[in-house]
């Protein structure tokens, strides 16, 4: 893990880089805060040193990081956002687990809060040049776990993934961090468990999340057709806002998970569906509890469904009918075990959304900038990461780094 190899500069060059510059370079040290004395990098991260609530248990620490040599090179990272994942990794109850490392200068082993982003090549020992990476380079994470929270980080080669210029042309930094996870979850789930052809009908729930509006959006441009559920909003023109951005970007059905579990909900499938003619044979979960199992009743037999994500909380609970009679078949999926097992599909997936989004054909789900400059205080950002506990949101946050 590549956190285990920083290391913190010595006492003298950490404790002086800052007034050093500021002595030398007035205007320039109130722009940016100092760099590379001696080539150590500053480096600022929202860190953990015991699984718990994060606005509980997060920090902003400060630290060094050394010059790259060998098979190091120096990140900044450009963007890296908030999901839910994230949350559950620091509360301790993802099963991927952070690198807990005393590397980053601390007594106590912490570890860097964050698992998407991307971030720029700013330095590079022999090895990442050898394997052809070079300064300005962008690079994502290869897997779960790196922490994308902080300003800079030290990574080998293996810990990233390059976007070559090809996928990096016309594509911006929240593109480029937000494209690994959501969309490629949603993009494998609609293709892999079920050859859906054009004109079938797939169900989801939280289609209003990333990877629904994601799934809803590659669905379209693959002619699928989609029955999104949401959840009901008190304010019923918000409710009414949001069933409209989900059809703007392809959705051909939207109703509310108390919709979905009112008496005439079947009769309405068999309207959209053109009198039961055209079957539902894969829906996608990411709530359970009682709204998916009404989901699951609304499925053609011998149909998927794919469980990915437990927003609600709440078992997913399954009548023995509709595993005896109807013969459904019930799968879980994991982006980063896909991954993992499929290294090459992961890129060609990246470069297909990628390629997508170029095009303009691929939106990007709505966000909520969260500024993370050189000065922004540890209270503000964590306050940024409180608020997205809160649910009915208007956008991911995402933190868009800018004189880091
Ligand atoms: N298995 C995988 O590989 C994988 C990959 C990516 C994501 N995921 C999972 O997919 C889900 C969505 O992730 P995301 O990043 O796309 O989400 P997101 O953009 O942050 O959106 C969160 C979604 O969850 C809904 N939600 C929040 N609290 C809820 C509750 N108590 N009951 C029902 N719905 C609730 C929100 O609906 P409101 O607007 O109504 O609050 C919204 O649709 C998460 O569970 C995440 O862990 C899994």
């Amino acid at each position: 893990m590549a956190s285990k190899t920083l290391s913190t500069a010595p006492r003298l060059a950490r404790a002086s880089i800052r007034p050093l510059q500021c002595l030398r370079k007035a205007p320039a040290c109130a722009q940016r805060r100092a760099i590379s004395a001696y080539g150590y990098e500053q480096a600022k991260a929202l860190t953990f040193q015991d699984y718990g609530d994060p606005p509980a248990v997060l920090s902003l620490h400060g630290h060094s990081i050394s010059p790259p040599h060998g098979d190091l090179m120096t990140l900044r990272f450009l963007a890296s956002p908030i999901n839910p994942a994230d949350i559950n990794q620091i509360q301790g109850v993802y099963p991927s687990k952070p690198t807990f490392t005393t590397s980053l200068g601390t007594a106590k082993p912490i570890a860097v809060a964050g698992n998407e982003g991307v971030a720029e090549v700013i330095a590079l020992g022999s090895k990442p040049k050898e394997a052809g990476f070079k300064k300005g380079d962008w690079v994502i994470m290869n897997g779960p776990g790196f922490g994308t929270w902080r300003t800079h980080a030290s990574a080998r080669v293996e810990d990233v993934v390059r976007l070559d210029d090809a996928m990096r042309e016309g594509i911006s930094a929240v593109q480029a961090g937000t494209v690994s996870i959501n969309p490629c979850t949603a993009y494998r789930m609609l293709r892999d468990f079920v050859h859906l052809k054009e004109g079938e009908f797939f169900i989801q729930n939280g289609a209003n999340s990333g990877v629904g509006r994601a799934a809803i959006q590659l669905g379209k441009q693959w002619g699928l057709k989609s029955i999104n559920v949401i959840r009901s909003r008190d304010d019923t023109t918000a409710e009414d806002r949001l069933k409209k951005e989900l059809k703007d970007i392809g959705a051909d059905v939207v109703i509310t998970d108390a919709e979905l579990q009112s008496q005439g909900v079947k009769d309405m499938a068999k309207e959209w569906t053109n009198g039961g003619r055209a079957p539902i044979r894969l829906a996608l979960n990411c709530v359970n509890g009682k709204a998916a199992t009404a989901m699951a009743k609304l499925l053609a037999s011998e149909a998927h469904f794919v469980t990915y994500g437990a927003m609600s909380k709440q078992p997913l609970t399954i009548p023995a009918s509709m595993l005896i009679f109807k013969d459904i078949h019930f799968h879980g999926f994991w982006v980063s075990k896909w991954a993992q097992r499929h290294p090459e599909d992961k890129k060609k997936t990246v470069a297909d959304v990628l390629d997508m989004t170029r095009k303009g054909t691929f939106k990007d789900t709505p966000f909520d900038k969260i500024a993370w400059e050189w000065e922004t205080k540890g209270e503000e950002l964590i306050s940024k990461v409180k608020d997205t506990l809160e649910g009915y949101r208007e956008g991911k946050g995402v933190f868009v780094f800018g004189r880091t």
